[in-house]
């Protein structure tokens, strides 16, 4: 999709553009003199703003504006003589909504949603061998979590060395409290957390105490003899975009309010709080955040604690249905890589031995890999 100027319409405090495919965007003059892509205005290399924003004048106009390049950008020539200012079209129309701004993750490939009756079979998967020998297998990883929430990796060798070498394609690990790289199993005691133990666990996000919990987490499965202890997924976005549809006043509650998470050991006191569903400035859902075993007190206004209840509840409802989860037994060979942000992961209860070797990722460096590896691939 392109977007290209039909005709311009210069006011005393807005240039109003009419689009060749139908519509209008009004800009403010100011905001045009700050969002110039000239080479005065843009440092054409790294892309970092130049212009000096504080020093424009609030009552700044264009006393000249050309359409150039046969509506593809305009150029303005201001009423306190600063050097003409160029727009792109694209840009124009980014920012005004009628193109996919240009950070958005991975526009060809929509995220989606599962539960019961569309819980994704197969199980998407590609081969170690892909992701480690060329861009286009990394590509398809990052295409998976994006679109399904999550991955399997098949023929990952069982070892520290071989999940950190897969891990670190991706990007580097996110350091926290439990280090870069952790070994999970119950024969472990470095952590008092019910994740070191054989008992089924609730499907939970992980680090509702981080102000920036980890975008994704990943299990290499490095043992297993024993009976159970299958990998509980559960997408969050679906439960609540049905809960939007179904129950739009506890997907309202969930919204608003703040809940806080804590993380106790000696010497460690985490400490975060947002809402269970946080969304970005257009209001779409971004995050989901549960996680009752770490959830630290907190007291509101009787209205609003029965309200809180009774939709933390209904969450609860629907994300312990079975129906809705998918069950995957790991093995040695296979590592499993989940959105943390929008699903919810658990596990049955176990007998025996079974060790992962994991990690977390950043967002922000899943979001940048996505953007461009997965983008391109
Ligand atoms: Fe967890």
């Amino acid at each position: 999709m392109q977007a290209k100027i039909e005709s311009i319409d210069a006011g005393a405090e807005l240039l109003t553009v009419d689009w060749a495919g139908g519509g209008s965007d009004h800009y403010p003059w100011t905001w045009l003199r700050d969002h110039g892509e000239d080479e005065a205005s843009l440092d054409p290399g790294t892309l970092q703003r130049r212009v000096d924003t504080f020093a424009i004048d609030p009552g700044l106009r264009g006393i000249d504006v050309q359409v150039a390049g046969n509506g593809e950008a305009l150029t303005v020539a201001w009423s306190d003589n600063s050097p003409a200012t160029t727009l792109s079209a694209a840009r124009l129309a980014e920012c005004a909504g009628r193109l996919p701004e240009e950070g958005t993750l991975s526009p060809d490939h929509p995220r989606l949603y599962w539960a019961a009756g569309s819980l994704p079979d197969p199980v998407p998967n590609v081969a170690f061998e892909a992701v480690r020998s060329g861009d286009s297998g990394l590509g398809a990883w990052l295409r998976n979590i994006h679109v399904y929430g999550f991955s399997v990796v098949t023929g990952v060798p069982a070892t520290d060395e071989g999940t950190v070498e897969l891990a670190t394609r991706l990007a580097p690990a996110k350091q926290t409290i439990f280090g870069d790289f952790w070994r999970l199993s119950a024969e472990l005691a470095d952590h008092g957390d019910t994740a070191y133990s054989t008992q089924y666990l609730d499907p939970h996000t992980d680090s509702t105490y981080y102000h920036d919990a980890p975008g994704l987490q990943m299990f290499n499965c490095l043992e297993f003899d024993g009976k159970g202890g299958e990998s509980v997924l559960v997408d969050a976005f679906a439960i609540a975009r049905a809960m939007h549809e179904e129950t739009p006043e506890h997907y309202e509650t969930l919204s608003r309010v703040v809940v806080p998470g804590r993380y106790l050991e000696p010497g460690v006191h985490l400490r975060a709080e947002r809402p269970p569903f946080r969304h970005d400035r257009e209001g779409n859902l971004v995050q989901v955040t549960f996680n009752n075993y770490d959830r630290a007190p907190f007291l509101l206004p009787a209205d609003e604690m029965a309200a809180f209840y009774a939709a933390y509840g209904e969450f609860h409802r629907r994300a312990s249905d079975q129906d809705n989860w998918l069950k995957i037994p790991l093995r040695p060979g296979m590592t499993l890589i989940f959105d943390n942000w929008r699903c919810l992961h658990g596990r049955m209860g176990y007998v025996g031995k079974r060790v992962f070797y994991g990690c977390y990722h950043d967002r922000a460096d899943y979001e940048s890999r996505l953007r461009t590896v997965g983008a391109a691939a």
